[in-house]
């Protein structure tokens, strides 16, 4: 039995799906029961990180955890005790976080944003879970902490012009400065030590790109998607 925490974000969702497909049995700790969809077969059951005491219970006939990396996951561990083996998987830039452009987009042709020459290696969340569900099933990963990568570091000007490509449009990049980033930022998450850290983190990848790694496919024996495909397969998140 594999219990996944998270399963109604974005990589646990594909984790679960991706056990399904591999006939894993799964228990889904959500924290809202009542208004989560999971697949035929899947044991939902209600569950908090942040209250590990809570979460306890549905550890019963559990062999593994996928255990998604918000600060209090940390203290779950700690409270689960015993000597657990683990894998840390570490993934770059979420290919989802281009999603931020998409009320620009939808609202025109230009896409504002500051340093359009940093370049990230994007990672698709179902090579994630790919990746999360062999360090579940397997033991080869038990103590490793893997850099998971998008198989090239593309350009943020490049993203916006794949993300044209895949809705039929010609979009264009437009340097924002930085003062009007850190003010737009702000807005959106309201956490000025996060508004800085991602400006100095894309800045530096502007002189050195994004790592990209070759452990997708080493770990799942599938190479990484590129980003040009989940562009494709997220078009409509963008009309
Ligand atoms: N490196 C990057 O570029 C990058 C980008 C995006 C995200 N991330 C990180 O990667 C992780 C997974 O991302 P994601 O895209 O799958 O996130 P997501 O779609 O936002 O999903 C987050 C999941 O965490 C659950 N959750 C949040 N707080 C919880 C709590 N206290 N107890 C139990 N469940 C809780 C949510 O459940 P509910 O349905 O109950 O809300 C949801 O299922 C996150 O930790 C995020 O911070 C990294």
């Amino acid at each position: 039995m594999i219990l996944v925490t998270g399963a109604t974000g974005t990589v646990g969702r594909q984790v679960v799906e991706q056990l399904v497909a591999a006939d894993q049995p799964v228990r889904a700790a959500v924290r809202d029961p009542d208004h989560a969809s999971m697949p035929d077969g899947v044991e939902l059951v209600p569950g908090d990180l942040s209250d590990p005491v809570g979460l306890a219970p549905h550890l019963d006939g559990v062999d593994a955890v996928f255990l998604l990396w918000p600060f209090p996951a940390v203290d779950l561990v700690r409270k689960l005790g015993g000597p657990l083996e683990w894998t840390h998987l570490r993934p770059t830039g979420f290919a989802k976080n281009t999603l931020m452009w998409a009320d620009q987009i939808r609202a025109g042709d230009v896409v504002r944003w500051p340093y359009p020459d940093a370049a990230r290696s994007l990672i698709h969340e179902r090579d994630i879970a790919a990746g999360a569900v062999q360090a579940l099933i397997r033991d080869e990963l038990i103590g490793k902490m893997p850099v998971i990568s998008g198989p090239e570091a593309i350009t943020q000007a490049d993203q916006v012009a794949a993300i044209g490509t895949a809705i039929g449009r010609e979009l264009r990049y437009e340097d924002m400065p930085r003062d009007e980033a850190t003010a737009e930022l702000m807005a959106m998450f309201g956490n000025a030590d996060f508004a800085r850290t991602a400006l100095d983190t894309w800045a530096g990848f502007v002189t050195e790109p994004e790592i990209v790694t070759t452990a997708v496919a080493q770990i799942t024996g599938e190479p990484a998607r590129r980003f040009r495909d989940w562009a494709v397969e997220h078009a409509d998140d963008f009309r």
